[in-house]
């Protein structure tokens, strides 16, 4: 699923365009927010995202059935043994300067989703500016951007975690806020 999300009012976005701007440039202005939700929480971040830098979103679909009490225990089997899977995405990330790649954190590592799209994309990935974001319980995200690093050859210019209780009390968004301005 890919959706363009209307940007915020006076974000990046609503700059006046650059006559002298190349294609090259085009593409380096870009940003491309990719993610992976099996429940939701990570859409809601990264549709927020979107909104706030005016960039294109675009949504990796796992064609594995990941539902119910069985569909999560074999989630969490399938991340531990570090097994891909087959997806669907439709914008290719080699048209982005920078790509903020985001999921949940399953078994202490990344969904198999993730792992398929950066092993998949991961030599166009390494020559783009990256940034990466994880929705967790409460622990094991940075072991996954290590993973998702060493995978991808190229580190993150920027990550954001955002744990289960940020979005009990709320606190998600000024979290959000201050990874969007780090740009
Ligand atoms: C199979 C599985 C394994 C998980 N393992 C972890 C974990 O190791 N650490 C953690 O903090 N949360 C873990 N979680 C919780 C998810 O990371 C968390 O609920 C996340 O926000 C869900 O994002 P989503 O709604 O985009 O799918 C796990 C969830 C699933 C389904």
């Amino acid at each position: 699923m890919t959706t363009k999300v209307k940007p915020e009012k006076n974000k990046k976005s609503s700059k006046p365009k650059n006559p002298k701007e190349t294609k090259k440039d085009k593409i380096q202005n870009k940003v491309l927010v990719v993610y992976y939700s099996r429940t939701g929480l990570t859409r809601k971040v990264s549709e927020s995202i979107c909104k706030k830098l005016g960039a294109q979103l675009s949504e990796i679909v796992d064609k594995k059935d990941r539902s119910g009490a069985m569909g999560y225990l074999i989630a969490g089997k399938d991340a531990t043994q570090k097994k891909i899977t087959q997806i669907t995405y439709d914008i290719k990330p080699s048209d982005y300067g920078t790509i903020i790649i985001g999921g949940p954190v399953w078994a202490w590592t990344m969904s198999p989703a993730i792992r398929s799209y950066i092993t998949e994309n991961k030599d166009i990935l390494k020559t783009k500016k990256l940034a990466f974001f994880a929705t967790q319980g409460g622990d094991g995200a940075e072991k996954k951007f290590k993973a998702m690093q060493e995978i991808i050859g190229s580190g993150p210019a920027h990550t954001l975690i955002i744990n289960s209780r940020d979005f009990r009390d709320g606190s998600f968004e000024k979290k959000i806020d201050g990874f969007v301005k780090s740009f």
